[in-house]
């Protein structure tokens, strides 16, 4: 079987919706924290089993069978993620899983300013030396453009800190390239970049965002200390703040320059550009 965790969550689940189109509902199960979250995948064939990363032997159940897992990277921030992951790991190897695969991020590295990075690495070491084979699928950021490019639908401008070349996905994009390797005939070992072919900066943003409003909307550097009193100063938690800006720090170190044509092979089609993703936001 292929187990999904954190099917109830955005991305894993996105993956297996793209899943049931590819292998028999019977072939897949999910584990998840509230198996209540999950009547519509039992009423698809999909075996749902609950586990948690904080509980060992429902983890070890809900993998039972598995010959594939694919462990999502935690969300819990109140929790030590990266023993979280180790158990996670640990669970699926208990359970006779024969690969693992895992969220990771796209350059995953120890010595970067951006925290998340460290952990995925640790967990990418352990998943080495773990003795199954395993995939750590290294997506691109995705998410809110909100909080990356700030208010720039009113004030014209994206003034944010200095930044530098990096991939911004659609995660609907990478969870389908998910699937695809999930159910591929040959498997993908180690990490594989799930990126833009191109790699972007908040500069492509503003010129993108000109493109659709037809609007000029300009890119402004705004300095790292005068970004966080703003931000601060408009109700952001402090520590909120530097995790965003450590971000844009990583990227004008260029930890995320790289780019590979690896995401457009498994879509069979270009992934979503930046201008797609942008048209998809409310103009109203
Ligand atoms: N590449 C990026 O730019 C980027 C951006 C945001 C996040 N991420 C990472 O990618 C992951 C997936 O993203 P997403 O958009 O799908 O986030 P999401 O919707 O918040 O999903 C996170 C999933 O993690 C599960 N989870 C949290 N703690 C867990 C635990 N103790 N045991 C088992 N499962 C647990 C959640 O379970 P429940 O459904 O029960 O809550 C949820 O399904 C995130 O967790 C985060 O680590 C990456």
């Amino acid at each position: 079987m292929i187990i999904v965790t954190g099917a109830t969550g955005t991305l894993n689940g996105a993956t297996v919706d793209h899943l049931l189109k590819r292998v028999s509902p019977h072939r897949i199960g999910v584990s998840v924290r509230d198996p209540a979250r999950a009547a519509h995948l039992v009423d698809r064939g999909v075996r749902v089993r609950e586990g948690s990363y904080d509980d060992p032997a429902n983890l070890r159940h809900s993998f039972a069978d598995a010959e594939q897992v694919l462990l999502v990277s935690s969300s819990d921030l109140s929790a030590d993620v990266a023993a979280q992951h180790r158990r996670a790991i640990d669970a699926a190897v208990d359970a006779g899983a024969k690969r693992i695969l895992y969220t990771s991020a796209h350059g995953t590295a120890f010595d970067t300013p951006y925290p998340p990075l460290a952990i995925h690495a640790a967990t990418e070491q352990y998943l080495a030396d773990s003795g199954v084979a395993w995939t750590a699928l290294r997506n691109g950021f995705y998410g809110d453009l909100a909080q990356l490019l700030g208010p720039w639908q009113k004030s014209g401008v994206i003034a944010m800190p200095a930044d530098g070349p990096f991939s911004w996905v659609d995660r609907r994009d990478v969870a389908e390239a998910a699937a695809v390797i999930l159910s591929a005939d040959d498997p993908f070992d180690g990490p594989v970049d799930l990126t833009l072919p191109e790699p972007v900066t908040l500069a492509d943003f503003a010129a993108s965002a000109s493109e659709i409003t037809g609007r000029r909307i300009d890119r402004v550097v705004v300095d790292d200390e005068t970004w966080l009193a703003e931000a601060t100063s408009s109700g952001v938690p402090e520590a909120a703040a530097r995790f965003t800006l450590s971000m844009f720090q990583a990227t004008r170190g260029g930890h995320f320059s790289g780019s590979r044509p690896t995401l457009t092979h498994l879509l069979g089609r270009e992934p979503r550009s930046i201008t797609d993703q942008l048209k998809d936001l409310d103009f109203r």
